[in-house]
């Protein structure tokens, strides 16, 4: 496998469990130093990174339990201090604002606690953590935010993770605009159903999976692994033209 992160770094939120896991993995295995960062799950985030070790990799984990300033300021804080005693330089190269999620409720259904929880795990982790490492972000880095195939779908049962991942879109753009004259690119990355914890539930019952797999072109769920190849792709120099972009990799969910 190419190693063509070698010598950068990299944090990828939300890295204990799920999506996260995975994309850590491969911009490891492409040489990139990560970060795994974790809410409150330390020992699947211990996990984390000894799988990459064992892999010959290189990570850390960092708690944060991440949607406002103060936690993301510590993050930022604590990977400086890793990065700076690992490298020798405490800069940031491709940050993967990957931590969300949503519940299936309709409009009637939503108190304002499931508001603003949705909006601070999709929207508001990936906005005060792009402000903490602003100045911190390497020239010709990558910020990857992970949205979703949701954020362009009209389902009344998801109505609030749609709103917070199409404002995470818009966050995309404009950032891209804003850190596009240090060659710093900003995209934002939308799954499908992917395999894995979130969807077992989707995936393991017959009935419920060909609800999904009949309104996908490609006929079946993703897998981790093709979400986290997508990363490494935009994390890559290969990535290096492409910015302000929303790239679904769903399969081609209701097309
Ligand atoms: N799975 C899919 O099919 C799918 C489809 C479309 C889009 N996506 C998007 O892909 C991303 C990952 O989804 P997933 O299904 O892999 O999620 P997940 O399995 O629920 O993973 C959650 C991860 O995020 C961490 N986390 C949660 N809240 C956090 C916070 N406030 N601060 C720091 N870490 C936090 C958790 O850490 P702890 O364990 O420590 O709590 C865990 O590592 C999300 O943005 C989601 O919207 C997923």
């Amino acid at each position: 496998m190419e190693k063509d992160l070698a010598g950068k770094t990299a944090v990828v939120t939300g890295a204990s469990r799920g999506l996260g896991v995975h994309m850590a993995l491969r911009l490891a295995r492409a040489g990139a130093l990560v970060a795994v960062n974790y809410a409150s799950d330390e020992a699947a985030a211990n996990d984390t990174v000894r799988r990459i070790e064992a892999e010959g990799g290189e990570a850390f984990p960092v708690q944060a339990k991440l949607g406002g300033e103060a936690e993301s300021m510590k993050l930022v804080a604590a990977t400086e201090a890793e990065f700076t005693r690992r490298t020798g330089q405490g800069g940031l190269d491709i940050l993967v604002n990957n931590i969300g999620g949503g519940d299936y409720a309709p409009i009637t259904n939503i108190t304002e606690e499931l508001y603003d929880q949705e909006m601070s795990n999709n929207l508001r982790g990936a906005f005060f953590l792009t402000r903490a490492f602003y100045d911190k972000i390497n020239d010709f880095g990558r910020v990857i935010n992970i949205s979703s195939v949701g954020a362009r779908l009209t389902d009344p049962n998801i109505i609030v993770y749609t709103m917070a991942k199409s404002a995470l879109n818009a966050f995309t753009r404009v950032m891209a605009q804003d850190l596009g004259k240090r060659g710093i690119t900003v995209n934002s990355l939308g799954p499908g159903f992917t395999a894995g914890p979130t969807n077992d539930y989707i995936a393991t019952d017959p009935e419920a999976a060909k609800t999904v797999t009949d309104v996908t072109a490609l006929d079946r769920f993703g897998q981790p692994e093709e979400i986290a190849d997508m990363v490494y792709a935009i994390a890559s120099p290969l990535g290096r033209w492409m910015t302000a972009q929303n790239i679904e990799a769903s399969g081609g969910f209701k097309l």
